[in-house]
């Protein structure tokens, strides 16, 4: 399986960080985002990844690129740990760059892969949202798909306040923690929405997208709405991610989400940073 993840998107909802550098590319504690997204395409099986660039998008392609200069460096300097972590990221996986020419949605980002991906079924993870889990969200995903085999997207549960953001499911429950989509609900209002079960930003979806995405008129904010295009999919199933996801666009999501990847590093940094919140605890009571 192939895996598309788009990062074409403007970020403005992360401005001024944005205005000059991908948001794709802000790091979550030592990481830029866009790695952790495929490292978890690769620890899901997934080797031949399409990333979906746009303008402004170039520091993606030079991260994941050979860097001689670096690694010469590197060496010389016989800072052999970073050199062997630098190599990893340009090996992770054979990466091919397709640019979207207008910002004209997630939707019209994922037509641009259509000639890579062919007719197979694809995983599709946005570039600006990390999930942590034991098994790979994505993974979670695929197991799903080759149990069920139609489109499978990953939910999660949502406090209220948070379900005007989101793609919403109406589904039907067919067993513990998967639902047979009905309909898909972009941003309702809170009284209108159907449940409380939100798109996350992982998908594994039927090649028979490509002509949905065609067919569909330009939906919410004047975009090409891929939740539109899988309405239109016959077969289609949602299950809960068994993990924790954070949308990086989102200024407080990143902050979190920072905190907590430093909290899974060693034992040292790990204490330092509970210290750390320990004692702004205490200043702030
Ligand atoms: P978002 O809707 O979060 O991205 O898309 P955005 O448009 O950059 O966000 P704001 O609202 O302006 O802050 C989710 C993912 O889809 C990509 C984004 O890069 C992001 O990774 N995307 C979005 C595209 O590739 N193309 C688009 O036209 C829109």
């Amino acid at each position: 399986m192939k895996a598309v993840i788009p990062a074409a998107g403007l970020g403005t909802r992360f401005l001024p960080a944005t205005k000059a550098q991908p948001k794709e590319m802000l790091p979550v504690f030592n990481k830029p985002t866009i790695q952790y997204v495929v490292e978890e395409a690769v620890n899901s099986g997934i080797d031949d990844i399409i990333i979906i660039t746009g303008k402004g998008k170039r520091p993606i392609e030079d991260h994941f690129d050979k860097s001689f200069e670096l690694e010469y460096n590197l060496k010389q300097k016989g800072k052999l740990d970073y050199l062997k972590e630098v190599q990893g990221i340009s090996n992770l996986a054979d990466i091919f760059y397709v640019r979207q020419k207008k910002q004209n949605g997630l939707g019209d980002a994922i037509s641009c892969a259509k000639k890579h991906i062919g007719d197979e079924p694809f995983a599709v993870l946005l570039g600006d949202t990390i999930t942590y889990s034991d098994t790979p969200c994505t993974k979670q995903l695929i197991d799903v798909y080759e149990k069920y085999g139609g489109s499978t997207i990953a939910i999660e549960e949502l406090p209220e306040r948070k379900i005007e953001r989101y793609g919403i499911v109406d589904g039907v429950t067919v067993e513990d923690n998967i639902y047979k989509v009905k309909n898909l609900v972009e941003k309702p209002k809170l009284e209108d929405a159907p449940s409380n079960l939100g798109i996350t930003g992982r998908y594994i979806l039927t090649p028979d997208i490509f002509d949905k995405l065609e067919s569909i008129e330009a939906g919410v904010g004047g975009e090409i709405q891929l939740t539109d295009a899988i309405n239109e999919q016959e077969n289609v199933y949602a299950t809960t991610f068994e993990g924790t996801i954070y949308d990086i666009g989102n200024t407080m999501e990143w902050l979190k989400s920072s905190i907590d990847m430093a909290l899974t590093q060693e034992d040292e940094v790990k204490e330092e940073v509970l210290d750390y919140l320990r004692q702004k605890v205490q200043e702030y009571q």
